[in-house]
């Protein structure tokens, strides 16, 4: 089966990303949020990422039209009917994800796929709750989605060879990389990445060197592009802190427990880039550091 046809659930920070380069490369695509506010929020994050595209030279005029006439917004599950692969893109939060499934179990024909983009919920408990747990398998974006080269396959106990086929020639159609981790907590790449900004955080806490300095040693020292308290900012201190109570639960491993700084900071509603305040203020330009 080859992927032209894709829903997307969920149009925030990576949904919007997960729609914009699927019509950049070709496919028609269905995104569908709750509201017509967060639909408007997402096509305006997918226009303005576009045209920075455009300025640099990367993307046509005429394939920026192109890309944005291939989207529809939606606030119906129902439209999604039509799709070959539906991506979901929403909260961290099981029972959300596994009421949409239900729903689109029963609407989308046997063939259509189901990926989940979930950073760190199993994706056999998502697929159990459909009749196709062979065709659902995990799809990992990372953020800035149009600009990381990479995704994670993630195949189940359940996903079919036919499905990860599907799903691997279809993120080659979108230009990036895929690569192919079991269904186990954090896969490959937060399994690695999660323990070290949980650290960067630990080294505030321990009052180790300012935020900066310790976002300077990384950058400049381990040639890492950005820091890792900026790179929290970037992913979502909510998302991370999910992340990592996700891989302690999974592996009772000191070095996933979410350190209390990360939890009140969260409590504070500090997630980062995303609400303008995290380990940076982005309230001013150049983000100012958050004093702790
Ligand atoms: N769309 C289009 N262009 C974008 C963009 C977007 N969404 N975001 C940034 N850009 C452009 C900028 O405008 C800039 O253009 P310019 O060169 O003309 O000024 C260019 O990209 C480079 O951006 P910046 O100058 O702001 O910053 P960098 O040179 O540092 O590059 C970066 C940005 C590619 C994000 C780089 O810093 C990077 O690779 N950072 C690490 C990101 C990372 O590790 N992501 C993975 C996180 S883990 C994850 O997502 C998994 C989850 O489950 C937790």
């Amino acid at each position: 089966m080859t992927v032209r046809t894709v829903g997307v659930l969920g149009c925030g920070l990576m949904g919007s990303g997960i729609a914009q380069v699927s019509a950049v490369a070709g496919c028609a695509v269905i995104v569908r949020d709750l509201n017509e506010g967060l639909l408007a929020k997402g096509r305006g994050a997918i226009a303005t990422s576009l045209a920075k595209f455009v300025e640099k030279g990367k993307l046509t005029p005429a394939a920026r039209d192109a890309a944005l006439e291939k989207m529809r917004f939606t606030t119906s599950l129902e439209e999604l009917a039509r799709c070959d692969l539906v991506i979901e893109a929403v909260t961290e939060d099981l029972e959300l994800k596994n009421s949409l499934w239900v729903t689109l179990d029963r609407t989308c024909p046997p063939a259509t796929l189901f990926a989940s983009n979930t950073s760190s919920l199993p994706i056999i408990a998502q697929a159990r709750v459909t009749e196709r747990a062979d065709r659902f398998l995990g799809l990992h974006f990372f953020n800035p989605v149009p600009l990381m080269p990479l995704v994670e396959v993630v195949r189940s106990v359940a996903t079919s060879q036919d499905t990860l086929r599907t799903a691997t020639a279809f993120v080659n159609g979108l230009g990036k990389e895929p690569i192919v981790a079991k269904d186990s907590a954090g896969f490959i790449v937060n399994l690695l990445l999660i323990p070290y900004l949980l650290d960067a955080v630990r080294a505030v806490e321990h009052g180790v060197a300012s935020v900066p300095d310790i976002d300077a040693g990384m950058k400049l020292g381990c040639g890492h592009p950005m820091g890792p308290l900026t790179l929290l900012d970037l992913v979502g201190l909510d998302t991370s802190l999910k992340v990592g109570e996700v891989l302690y639960e999974e592996f009772r491993e000191a070095r996933y427990a979410p350190p209390p700084l990360l939890r009140r900071m969260v409590m504070a509603g500090w997630y980062g880039k995303k609400t303008g305040k995290g380990f940076y203020d982005y309230s001013v330009e150049p983000p100012a550091v958050t004093p702790l």
